[in-house]
């Protein structure tokens, strides 16, 4: 049996490993190398990675290669003896990379925080970006490979995928966005993520429905990018985003404002705290607000245990009306999953 890593929210844990057990190639949990951080056996790492990126799980948000294992002491010498085991496994680690030209990569690392390592991750990585240097450019933000090293108690687990098997180009699937002064609401983040990992643009103009948009994060973003945008929420938005010129606040719920309208939009969002069958029915009712092949995005707000199985009624409703492009428990998602959609053009079924 061979090793990899499995990244999901601590609190979707076994509905991860669930999901990951019923794919058609045989999975066990060797262990919890931190909480959502699983190391699974599987016959065959790579040809699971690549049934996974093909059919994205919901629950998991990053694999990583664990092909090399060594032990850890708990020491500063782990640094030492990191690199030289890297150095010594790179022509292997490295053969798709020095055969090809140059492909930009990156090097993750990751230490559990059951661990109390005497080091940082920085400290880690940087001689192993000393010695990958000359294969080719980093590039941190947008990289083909990842070489990816998890430091659990007293093993390390390294490898190199293409960024692709590993379903993020970031480390653990761990986005970090830098918070700006314009910022409204942490709910911001996850809109960002969204685009990141979907790799969407919001068009530079036309017209966006936000439901549930208080205090008025992805208004605000929707605003910013050129979209023209209905806010509607019963509680109040930011002053900040009611004084933008391009936001009209509706105050009342949802449900009202899709009965009695008759805008067509470009783009639809719904962060909205409710049920998420409810809300996947609202947004059926919306779609025929939304001009055929609009994007929309929204978060599923999921119980806890039956978390999965609500998801799954959500998604079935979501079909009457849309093709679901993408749905993952983003790093910014808590209890909830962000599905991206696009409107049928052929009507709802
Ligand atoms: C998580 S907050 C939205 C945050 C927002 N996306 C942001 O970026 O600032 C959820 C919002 O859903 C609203 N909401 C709940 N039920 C609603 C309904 N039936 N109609 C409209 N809004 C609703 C709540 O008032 C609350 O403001």
């Amino acid at each position: 049996m061979s090793h990899l890593i499995a990244t999901c929210s601590p609190e979707a844990a076994s509905t991860a490993l669930t999901e990951l057990q019923q794919r058609s190639l045989p999975i066990t949990l060797a262990t919890w190398l931190d909480t959502g951080v699983a190391l699974l056996s599987t016959p065959d790492p790579q040809a699971l990675a690549d049934e996974l990126t093909a059919h994205p799980p919901v629950f998991v948000r990053h694999l990583a290669p664990a092909d090399l294992v060594m032990p850890l002491s708990g020491h500063v010498d782990d640094i030492a003896a990191l690199t030289v085991a890297v150095r010594d496994a790179l022509p292997d680690l490295m053969s798709e990379l020095m055969t090809s030209s140059a492909k930009p990569y990156a090097v993750q690392v990751r230490l559990s925080r059951q661990a109390a390592h005497p080091y940082t991750r920085y400290a880690v990585a940087e001689p192993l970006r000393t010695l990958l240097a000359s294969y080719g450019p980093e590039d941190v933000r947008h990289p083909q490979h990842i070489l990816s090293v998890y430091c659990a108690t007293a093993q390390a687990y390294i490898g190199l995928w293409p960024a692709a098997r590993c379903l993020s180009d970031w480390a653990g699937g761990e986005y970090h966005f830098a918070r700006t002064a314009e910022q409204v609401s942490r709910a911001e983040f996850k809109l960002l993520e969204s685009l990141e990992v979907w790799k969407l643009a919001l068009p530079g103009q036309g017209d966006a429905l936000d439901l549930g948009a208080a205090p008025g994060g992805w208004t605000r973003i929707l605003a910013q990018a050129g979209l023209s945008v209905v806010a509607v929420d019963p509680a109040d938005l930011d002053g900040r985003v009611l004084r933008l010129p391009l936001v009209q606040h509706w105050r009342g719920y949802a449900e009202a404002y899709i009965a009695s309208s008759t805008t067509m939009f470009d783009v639809l969002v719904n962060d909205m705290r409710m049920d998420a069958r409810h809300s996947a029915r609202l947004m059926v009712q919306a779609a025929t607000r939304l001009r055929p092949g609009g994007l929309a995005i929204m978060t599923l707000k999921l119980p806890q245990p039956r978390g999965a199985a609500v998801y799954r009624q959500a998604q079935q409703v979501l079909a009457q009306a849309y093709t679901v492009i993408g749905a993952r428990q983003l790093f910014h998602n808590r209890s909830e999953v962000t599905v991206v959609l696009r409107r049928e053009t052929g009507g709802i079924r």
